[in-house]
């Protein structure tokens, strides 16, 4: 099972609807433009490299919808820009699309094949980075069994297979090496209850749900070894946006003494954005705070605010894992090592 998956016969981008999770496994089929943006505006597909994988099937989505309807280049230059550009903080979406959209003069095979490819990598670099990040923790905890504090949701529904930080969890587990885990439920949203637990549930790993206020009380009673995040994008100097409440669980994590690891596949390394201040941070309807799964639970009026994400300062992150090298951001320490050079 996969979160994105082209299906040829209809020429449709079918996504688990992760929405409906924990509740209903269910796929939706994306075959227009307007479907494909709704999915992501909605999260029914969330997760930054999922969203990669999504940026390039979504303009293979609007060249099959172009064909059918009969598009000038104007406007299908238009609508790739409205898959493109649906959410602004997780880079990994602009990158896909970027990476598919000069071989749109190809045909659409090439856009496929090349978005194929896009999802072959990512599981490949979640593989690896899982490896990478599992044996630096052991080396940097010094336990025999660690146990883990995890914010948001960085599986297989969040990847194109596997998962970052959560890949680290299933490396550790498959190793013997994990105690237990920590899940941060992750409001508004719920991601980490809803579809963390889910994933981790699926593969029986011992672990617990909390309020995401917990967490910085559970790292500073010593009950926590590590915490492992993902990234939406992370800057130049190291600078990491993830799920909104990440840079409270760095905090935490800095007066514990205890690592905070960042995991992520080299897409999500933006060299191009110098600094944490220069990552857009999205902001979502404030409806989405004032209510749970639906129930109201603020006053009439009162206004949410709802920054989608926050921004880890690298001077907090103990050490970023892509499947090219771990980074212990210092400000002095290469960046660019993150990404493959050639
Ligand atoms: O709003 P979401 O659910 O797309 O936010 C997802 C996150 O913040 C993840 O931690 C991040 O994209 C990494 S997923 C491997």
């Amino acid at each position: 099972m996969r979160a994105v998956e082209w299906m040829p016969q209809n020429r449709a981008l079918r996504l688990i609807d992760q929405t409906r999770l924990p509740g209903e496994s269910v796929t939706v089929d994306c075959t227009t433009v307007d479907e494909v943006v709704d999915a992501i505006v909605r999260l029914v597909v969330r997760g930054a490299p999922a969203l990669g994988a999504v940026g390039g099937y979504g303009v293979a989505v609007a060249m099959a919808q172009a064909e059918r309807e009969g598009w000038d280049a104007a406007r299908l230059d238009g609508e790739v820009r409205r898959v493109r550009d649906a959410r602004p903080t997780a880079v990994n979406l602009a990158w896909g699309a970027d990476r598919v959209i000069p071989l749109m003069g190809e045909g659409i095979e090439a856009v496929i094949t090349e978005s194929d490819a896009i999802m072959a990598e990512d599981e490949a670099a979640n593989r690896e980075l899982s490896r990478l990040g599992a044996d630096w923790i052991l080396a940097h905890t010094g336990r025999d069994k660690v146990r883990v504090l995890t914010h948001c949701n960085t599986g297989f529904l969040a990847t194109t297979a596997w998962g970052t930080a959560l890949g680290i969890v299933r490396e550790l587990h498959a190793r013997g090496v994990l105690e237990l885990v920590y899940a941060d439920e992750t409001r508004p949203l719920l991601q980490g209850s809803r579809l963390t637990s889910w994933e981790l549930t699926h593969d029986g790993i011992d672990h617990v749900v909390q309020v995401d206020g917990a967490a910085a009380s559970t790292i500073l009673r010593g009950l926590v070894d590590v915490a492992i995040i993902g990234a939406d994008r992370i800057a130049r100097n190291g600078d990491t946006a993830n799920k909104i409440g990440s840079v409270s669980v760095a905090l935490a994590c800095a007066d514990a003494g205890i690592p905070f690891v960042v995991a992520a596949p080299s897409s999500t390394v933006d060299l191009s954005t110098l600094s944490g201040e220069d990552i857009p941070i999205e902001l979502r309807d404030g409806s989405e705070v004032t209510t749970l799964a639906g129930v109201v639970t603020a006053p009439d009026g009162a206004r949410g605010f709802n920054p989608a994400f926050d921004v880890t300062p690298s001077r907090l992150i103990s050490a970023i894992v892509t499947e090219q090298a771990v980074v212990e951001p210092d400000g002095s320490s290469p960046i660019d090592a993150l990404v493959a050079t050639s």
